[in-house]
């Protein structure tokens, strides 16, 4: 196994801030991996609180599988990684579904990281024909899953008020395929918290832990698909250890936010009152090199 990679990252673009490809691209590249985007939307913007418009084009399935072609004519289609975060339809989700089995019948080895996006707090923003195409044919074939509490809580039918409910969420994900499940947060008795769940064998239960993060009061915008690119980039430098490639993780979003926040009070906007854009550029030494401030707990 090598320390670097090749990631297809098939995920949104916006022209302005830090999601989707705009907030997994280029940490991915500082921890040396090569980077491949597909830009699944070309927004102006992003989409959730904070702007009032955004406009731009979205690709369809045909047009994905139209790039992928194009790779495969000139062979082109040797990954290590293939990522995947917010997709809006089932035909797009259907497609990538086919890129899944393309990019393992050229390295069987592929890992898939999947962000299952659905939604957050309690709230679906897509639309509600993927749940079933998420449990039913992306969750088998994922080798890592990275939901938060509500895209569990969709995906598995349990509802997840404690921590062992996360835990036995996690071991129903894991049968259904993936080895690794990171429930990227969830709120559980006033506490934020990561829960991850690392499946080494058939035989033997998962390793589990959590970590426990200090809650900024501000809502920011790309962290979620930044923590699955984390956890993509460190769980290849780490493959036997979760908690390690989490710590590190969540130590990198922790500085960002930090710096975020400061950076916003210091140019005169009080940050719990409007969505945040991620300092991003300005970490890169916090996602280099990360020092460990939030440490994983064992269950
Ligand atoms: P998805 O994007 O898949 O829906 P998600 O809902 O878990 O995932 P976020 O809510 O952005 O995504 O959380 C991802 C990570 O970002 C958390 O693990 C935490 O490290 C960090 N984070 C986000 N918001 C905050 C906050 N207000 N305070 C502290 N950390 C935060
Ligand atoms: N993609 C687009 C186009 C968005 O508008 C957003 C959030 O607003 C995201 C992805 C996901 O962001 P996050 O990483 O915070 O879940
Ligand atoms: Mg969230
Ligand atoms: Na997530
Ligand atoms: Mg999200």
């Amino acid at each position: 196994p090598s320390d670097t990679g090749r990631v297809l990252s098939i995920q949104s673009h916006t022209v302005q801030g830090y999601v989707g490809n705009k907030s997994a691209v280029f940490p991915l590249q500082l921890l040396g991996f090569d980077v491949d985007p597909i830009n699944s939307v070309q927004f102006s913007n992003h989409t959730g609180t904070g702007y009032p418009t955004f406009r731009g084009q979205v690709l369809d399935g045909k047009q994905l599988w139209d790039l992928i072609e194009g790779l495969e004519e000139n062979q082109l289609l040797h990954y290590t990684h293939l990522l995947t975060g917010y997709i809006g339809s089932v035909s797009f989700l259907d497609t990538v579904l086919q890129v899944v089995d393309k990019l393992r019948s050229v390295n069987p080895d592929l890992v898939y990281v999947c962000d299952p996006v659905l939604g957050d707090e309690g709230k679906l923003y897509v639309p509600q024909e993927l749940i079933s195409v998420y449990q039913q044919k992306v969750v088998p074939v994922a080798s890592m899953l990275t939901p938060n509490q509500f895209e569990v809580e969709l995906l598995t039918g349990l509802r997840i008020t404690s921590e062992q409910d996360g835990l036995t969420a996690c071991n129903t994900l894991h049968s259904a395929g993936p080895r690794k499940v990171v429930i990227t947060s969830a709120l559980i008795g006033g506490k934020l918290l990561l829960i991850g769940s690392h499946k080494k064998t058939q035989e033997q239960p998962p390793e589990q832990f959590k970590i426990e993060i200090p809650k900024i009061p501000a809502y920011f915008a790309g962290t979620g698909d930044l923590t699955t690119a984390l956890l993509l980039g460190w769980s290849n430098k780490y493959p036997d250890s979760l908690e390690t490639a989490a710590e590190l993780a969540v130590s990198s979003l922790q500085a960002l936010l930090k710096r975020t926040v400061e950076d916003y009070k210091r140019a005169g906007f009080d940050p719990s009152t409007s969505s945040l854009e991620i300092r991003l550029i300005q970490s890169q030494d916090d996602i280099r090199n990360p020092v460990v401030t939030c440490k994983a707990v064992k269950f």
